[in-house]
């Protein structure tokens, strides 16, 4: 297993989920946008706990910069799905929140996989194995939590 395959394949499956939910309707939809958010919180909890501390340890300073940068989106994105979680029914304000979640999520993967990723898989090495072991782990107790 690799850590950073691990986060890529959570990319694919969020971006997956955000085209069924354009495809779909009412109650539907919401179940999706709920997945989204899990999916989200899990993911954003892996990295922030265990993938980004790892790949600052070792980074430079633009390097260190990045992973800064990303808890920020991660932060924003946080608030989105706050706000979407707290309304009750699919009307315009929450479509075009969910949209502005899009545009941010689509945007921090971009950085991830285009900066972030490859320089980490260069930094951590023979790491990657044992870090993606972890990542595992608290992903199935956070998931377990959740569900
Ligand atoms: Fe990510």
């Amino acid at each position: 297993m690799d850590a950073v395959q691990m986060l890529k394949d959570d990319h694919q499956k969020v971006k997956g989920l955000f085209k069924k939910f354009e495809k779909a309707e009412g109650r539907e939809q919401k179940q999706i946008a709920e997945q989204v958010f899990q999916e989200l919180e899990v993911h954003s909890k892996i990295e922030e706990e265990i993938f980004y501390p790892a790949v600052k340890r070792k980074a430079d300073e633009e390097g260190k910069e990045l992973v800064a940068e990303a808890v920020e989106e991660h932060h924003v994105i946080d608030v989105l799905i706050k706000e979407m979680k707290a309304m009750r029914s699919i009307d315009e304000q929450y479509k075009a929140k969910f949209t502005v979640l899009q545009e941010n999520v689509e945007h921090h993967v971009e950085e991830e996989e285009g900066e972030m990723f490859p320089d980490a898989k260069k930094l951590l090495g023979d790491d990657i194995e044992k870090l993606a072991e972890r990542m595992d782990k608290r992903k199935q107790e956070l998931m377990a939590a959740v569900s």
